[in-house]
Order: C-alpha cells, then structure tokens, then sequence
C-alpha cells in the first residue's frame, strides 16, 4: 500500500520520530500511491538549528563556487528526469510528456539563476555624498547584496519540482539556506529532486526536507522565529500566512482568475488555440490558466464554435497515455469544481458539451453565455472548465477583469497593437499578454500577482534580489 519514503535533515534521509506517515493519494487510481513522514515540531526545530548554522558558512562561501553546484544539481536533476516525472505522473497525474517537461525546465531555471546570480550579486554601488544638497565629497558609501538567513520555501501540487527549485536555487546562490515543505501531493518527486542537490555535494544541513500535514506543521513552520523568508505558492493559506508571518519578507503567488478579452479584429484560429492551451492544459489546474473568456458578441458564435471543434479533439484519460485532460488532483478538488458547474447550470449557462465526470476525471467542457451572477464567473475552477461571457464593449471586459479580487495575468487578442497596450494598461493584473495565452515563463520573466495574487515579484532576476538584503558601508573622509 505505498513506499515510505525519508524526509531529509543534516544531509541525511530520516524517518519521523513520530512514527506516523501521511499517505499520497494517486488522483487515477485513488489508491495510495506513496507515504511520507509526518515529522513532528521538534523535527521542524532541529532542521531550523541546522539551516541557521549551515547559512553561516554558505554564506562565506565564494560565489562562483555556489554557482558551480547549483550547475552541477541542474545536469544531475535533468539525469534524473525519468523517474521524476514518473512521481509527477503518479502523485499529481501531470500527463508524462509534461512532467518530463517540467523537470528539465527546471534544470534550466536553476542553470540560469547560477548564472543570473553571479552577474548581479557580484556588483554593488559605489555612492558620493556630494551629490545631496549640504554636503561635501566626505562620504564613501558602498552597498552589497548579502543573504536573508533561512528562507523557507511552500511550492504547491501543481508545480512541486518546478515551483520548488524556482525557490531554493535563488536562496542558495544568494547565500541562503533552505527549508522545503512540499506540498503532499508531489513530495516525493519533491524529494527525489532535492536527491539530486544531494548527489550534487551542497553542505550538510543547507538544505532540509519536511513533509507531513499542514495542520501539524504548517503554522510552526511559518511562525518559527527562525525563518528570515518565506516564498509561497499556492491558494488562500497564503492569505493567513501572510497574516500570522513576522516581520520577514514574503513572496506569495495565490492564484488567478485570468481573463482572456477578445477583440472584433482578432485572429480567432490563434485566439482558439491558445483558449484551448491557457485553459485547458494540465487540466486548468494552472494559476495562470485562461480562467474566463470575455469576448466581444460580435466574434463570440465563431470563437465559440472553433474553440468546440477543438475541445473534441482533447483526449480524456490517465496521464501514463500522455492525455491531455487526467484526472484533477482529489476528490475534493473535482467536487468542488462540479458545485460550479451546477451552479452554473442552474443559473442557465449554455453547455458547449454534456458534463462529464469518473472518480476525479472530468472531461473538458465549455460554458458560453455565463453571466455575473454565476460562481464561475469569478471563481477559479482549478479544472477543465471555462467559463465563456459575452461582452458588448471592450470597457465591459476590463471592467470584469478588474472586478476580480484575483489580479495575477491576463490576455488580450487584437491585431490593433495600439488598443492593445491602453487595453494592458487599463488591466489591474500583474501580466498582459498581448496575443496570446497567459503564462509565467519563460522563467527569468518577472512574475507578479495584484490583488489577492500575492505579493512581491517572481522571476530569476527578482527573486534573487528579494532574497537578499542591501548592506552598507561608508568610508568618512577625515
Ligand atoms: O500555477 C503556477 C503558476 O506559476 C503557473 O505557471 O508556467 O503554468 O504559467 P505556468
């Protein structure tokens, strides 16, 4: 009923004290696939103890050298991709194709950030006080980048290798150390990456895994006065870690409801292709998926009707067949976003295919005709489900775009690149993208949510600086 497998604490694979595990649930099969430890408090404050110690010398540590293993768990981590994605496919049911993706995608992002972090971290600034009014050339001032401490990074389901090591390798070269929680679903190819960090030959103790329940765990792990960071992802618990955190700084990422505006002008076959793609891939479990479409009335029926010819085609089934809609990741995840298709029923929405549901498979299906007063319209299915609203003005759709309390991307398809930049700029969301699906890579793009969306900016670059803090030296002249 599952292999256990080890969190990782001082360089080594342990097992709880509290002898208990937590079971991860394969969304195919609803059987359990694999077992974690549910490591306990005082687990969580040893790794702490650890992590601040092992930072100290990290720190001390040159920067090319950092960077030359952070390149040397990138080549490992893509060695390792097989197996990986098999995790990917069986916790999370990411279909094959995709999760192999994912893992060497984040062998770049860690090759990069490597490189990133050696050219930005090896510059300061070198400021003169004669600059400001009053003073004379007395003053040498000279700033640094120095690291935070310990940053504690909370990757969600949909991403567990990507949206993890998109955290710890920016803590790492800026000098960090590094405490992971994976979430349950997706821990243990969570674990197995950190694995290959492992193999790569970092230092006892720099990086640390927990797993265990969030109930438990979480609030110690995100209140623990030894965390100098946290960079999280995922939904509304962002929200009360936010709330509960102290003084630290926090990078959150909480989700979207991204809108898709449709112009009279726009090319529809794109606009069709890329509805499909932004909505429909990994099963809309995305936080940049298109997660409601506003097109304009006059295009709507033709839209419509491409984007139906497509969704036919899709194959529905495990992710081992490389599908491209598998099942949602639970049992609560599915009936949730059935309670929105209810609703929406109910409230009259048109149904562009019959709904469809087994165990947590649902097939794609397209809802025109939604109005405001439906769920859908403003809530994010997290499934293969898209709400379609017809809109009678372009104002009509940023205007629902900005009604939203989510404010992470958005798109906008038009041939006009003129209203397309005033339409961008009327948009209360971290992203536009003109012409096509929304997207966070490619990965050393900044990325950035408004609103309920999070907090501070992702994005190699950005988060290698939110990583560190600035560190001052002046030289009085006599
Ligand atoms: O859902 C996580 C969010 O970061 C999306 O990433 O690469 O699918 O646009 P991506």
């Amino acid at each position: 009923d599952g292999d256990v497998f080890k969190y990782y604490a001082d360089g080594e694979w342990k097992k709880s004290s509290s002898g208990k595990t937590v079971a991860i649930t394969n969304p195919t099969t609803r059987k359990t696939q694999y077992k974690v430890q549910a490591c306990t408090q005082e687990e969580v404050n040893k790794v702490m103890d650890t992590a601040k110690t092992a930072q100290k010398s990290w720190a001390k540590t040159p920067l090319w050298k950092r960077a030359e293993l952070l390149h040397k768990a990138a080549a490992i981590l893509k060695e390792h991709k097989a197996p990986i994605a098999e995790c990917l496919v069986k916790e999370i049911a990411k279909p094959a194709k995709d999760a192999v993706t994912e893992v060497v995608r984040s062998g770049d992002l860690i090759s990069y950030t490597a490189e990133e972090g050696v050219r930005i971290l090896g510059e300061g600034k070198f400021l003169v006080s004669d600059s400001f009014p009053g003073n004379e050339r007395t003053k040498y001032c000279l700033t640094s980048k120095i690291p935070l401490g310990v940053v504690l990074a909370i990757p969600p389901f949909n991403y567990p290798v990507n949206l993890a090591v998109s955290k710890i390798a920016p803590a790492l070269i800026a000098g960090n150390s590094l405490v992971l929680k994976p979430p349950t679903q997706g821990a243990v190819a969570a674990l197995h990456m950190v694995y290959c960090f492992h193999l790569a030959g970092f230092p006892k103790g720099l990086i640390s895994v927990v797993t265990g329940k969030g109930s438990e765990i979480g609030d110690f792990l995100t209140m623990h006065p030894g965390v100098n960071c946290i960079s999280f992802t995922g939904g509304d618990t962002g929200v009360s870690i936010s709330k509960k955190a102290g003084m630290i700084p926090l990078q959150m990422e909480l989700g979207g409801k991204d809108a898709c505006i449709v112009l009279e002008d726009a090319d529809l076959d794109l606009v069709a292709a890329n509805i499909i793609k932004g909505g429909f891939s990994y099963s809309g479990q995305r936080c940049t998926a298109v997660k409601v479409v506003l097109v304009m009335e006059s295009a709507a029926d033709a839209l419509v009707e491409k984007v139906k010819a497509k969704v036919a085609k899709l194959k529905v089934g495990p992710p081992e067949d490389d599908c491209d809609i598998t099942p949602v990741v639970s049992e609560s995840s599915a009936n949730y976003i059935e309670g929105l298709v209810m609703d929406a029923k109910q409230k009259g929405a048109t149904f562009c295919q019959e709904y469809k549901r087994e165990g947590n498979l649902i097939w794609p299906l397209l809802l025109d005709n939604v109005r405001p007063d439906m769920r859908i319209a403003w809530e994010e299915p997290f499934g293969p489900v898209l709400p379609v609203i017809r809109i009678g003005s372009v104002e009509e759709g940023i205007h629902h775009c900005n009604a939203s309390n989510f404010g992470l991307q958005g798109c906008v398809f038009t041939k006009d690149v003129n209203k397309a930049m005033l339409i961008s700029d009327a948009m209360e969301t971290g992203t536009v993208q003109i012409n096509s699906a929304p997207a966070r890579g490619p990965d050393h793009f900044p990325f950035q949510g408004f609103k309920d969306s999070g907090i501070g900016s992702q994005g190699v670059t950005n988060s290698i600086n939110m990583m560190t803090k600035i560190k001052t030296t002046v030289i009085n002249l006599p």
